[in-house]
């Protein structure tokens, strides 16, 4: 792991941004276009509304999402509602290039559809990812097994409301060129130290992954 420890939230959203383009430069440059996974939750909100006063030739740019919760399209608790406030009514965008996961449909439809739809792209260029107060990330939970073979899984149960998700498995998140972690607050002080003591956190099952720590999630 690749720990980054940076003073507070505002500087996790601003040296994420500064990741993101750097990555996005080396993507273009190398293969012509650059495929960016969305994190979901709250703390990337600010580094999405970073993002979206770039300048930047977003025709290259195509954007998917490491997880979704089953709720209605125009949802308010939708990670890809989140991602429309802060990030895509900001910048000109198609939304040919906006990849939601239509988690409406259901979990297991959903999985299968995104399924389809990712994995002729698959290896995404750089996937960013929270930290769950229990270690999990995206929407994959501690103690939930899934089938490795799958790129996409349909989740249920799940501690964080609400139960229904989908989320990209372990593999496809592994897979990417980059993975960066946005972490910011107390409250993850735990998750974080359980991390850093090697325990068998979700988040940890990911290798060789860039964390942006902030202090008050850093526990010494
Ligand atoms: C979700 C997210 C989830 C999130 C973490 C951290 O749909 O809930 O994908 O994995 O990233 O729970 O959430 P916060 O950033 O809100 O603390």
């Amino acid at each position: 792991m690749n720990w980054q420890l940076v003073a507070d939230a505002e500087a996790v959203a601003a040296e994420a941004v500064q990741q993101i383009l750097t990555c996005a430069g080396e993507s273009i440059a190398r293969h012509g276009s650059f495929s960016l996974v969305l994190a979901g939750g709250g703390t990337p909100a600010r580094a999405y509304r970073l993002l979206a006063e770039q300048d930047q030739d977003w025709r290259s740019w195509q954007f998917y999402f490491g997880d979704e919760r089953c709720l209605p399209v125009d949802h308010p608790q939708r990670n890809s509602v989140m991602a429309a406030q802060n990030l895509f009514r900001h910048i000109p965008v198609k939304e040919t290039r906006v990849h939601v996961i239509p988690a409406e449909a259901g979990a297991e439809v959903a999985a299968a559809a995104y399924a389809r739809e990712i994995e002729p792209v698959l290896p995404f260029d750089l996937v960013l990812l929270g930290l769950g107060e229990d270690g999990h990330t995206a929407s994959l939970f501690p103690g939930q097994k899934h089938p490795q073979d799958k790129t996409v899984v349909a989740v249920h149960h799940a501690p964080k409301p609400p139960p229904d998700r989908v989320s990209l498995n372990y593999n496809t998140l592994a897979s990417a060129g980059k993975r960066l972690f946005l972490v910011s607050g107390k409250g993850k002080a735990d998750a974080v130290r359980q991390w850093r003591q090697g325990e068998d956190i979700p988040a940890a099952r990911l290798p060789d992954s860039d964390v942006l720590v902030d202090k008050a999630a850093w526990s010494e």
